[in-house]
């Protein structure tokens, strides 16, 4: 009887030990982004994702008693990726749209990003109301290149205006190199990218504002409910404060 007692009892610990680990494995939030967004995104020397984005997602993750897992891909392969279930959530600077909102459910927001266009230090263009006929580099499938590709009478420049690159480095690389005239992307990336090159500078004059906020698929909405709590909770303590000016210095 007490060896049976005692078999019972192994059996039940060794079901319990791997039920943890099942719940365990169970418990990870996956997000994408496109690490070549600084300061919400970028690949540190290690290789490992940081940002702010990457931390207010680990911050969220903890309160949610999950592990985060990043997976980095192209920026305009994230809305498929979340609403087909491939990624739980993405965040990448990314902006709340009408047309995503088709696709997509949004948290919160917890950052504002101002459309701004770089262009070279000695260039011809002052303003925005110097884009006509300019061909202007973005990243595809951003905000900046939805705006900017649109057609005149929407307040775009037309797809021949146009030139797409895989990432902001790359359309700011050609800037640099004389193939587009200006770049139209987030100011705070754009402050990173102008930093990092000579002889580019920003103009005063802004695009379009916009919100920021997390990308969870339509059917998710405990995600979307617990993923809101938590970044309410991040907000009262101050921690998401706390983030952004760890990345962003004020003036
Ligand atoms: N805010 C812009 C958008 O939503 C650009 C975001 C780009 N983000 C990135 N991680 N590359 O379209």
């Amino acid at each position: 009887m007490k060896k049976m007692l005692a078999l019972a009892l192994a059996v039940l610990m060794a079901v319990c030990v791997f039920a943890g680990c099942a719940q365990e494995a169970e418990n990870v939030l996956t997000m994408g982004t496109n690490a070549a967004f600084p300061p919400y995104e970028m690949v540190d020397e290690n290789n490992k994702i940081i940002g702010i984005d990457a931390e207010i997602a680990e911050a969220v993750a903890a309160k949610l008693g999950m592990k985060l897992e990043i997976k980095d891909m192209a920026f305009d392969s994230l809305i498929t990726a979340v609403s087909s279930g491939a990624i739980d959530v993405a965040l990448a600077g990314m902006t709340v749209t009408e047309e995503r909102k088709e696709s997509v459910n949004f948290s919160d927001t917890y950052a504002t990003g101002i459309q701004v266009v770089i262009v070279k230090e000695d260039s011809e263009i002052k303003t925005i109301d110097d884009l006509e006929g300019k061909k202007i580099g973005v990243q595809s499938g951003t905000t900046g290149d939805i705006y900017c590709s649109d057609s005149p009478e929407n307040g775009g420049y037309g797809e021949d205006a146009v030139a797409r690159y895989d990432n902001g480095a790359l359309a700011v690389q050609a800037l640099a190199n004389g193939q587009v005239d200006c770049v139209v992307i987030d100011n705070e990336p754009a402050k990173a990218f102008v930093a990092a090159n000579e002889g580019l500078k920003i103009l005063e004059t802004e695009f379009a504002i916009e919100d920021y906020a997390a990308a969870i698929a339509k059917e998710n909405t405990e995600l979307l409910e617990s993923f809101n709590k938590a970044l309410s909770e991040l907000k009262a303590e101050g921690k998401l404060d706390e983030i952004i000016g760890k990345y962003i210095k004020a003036e």
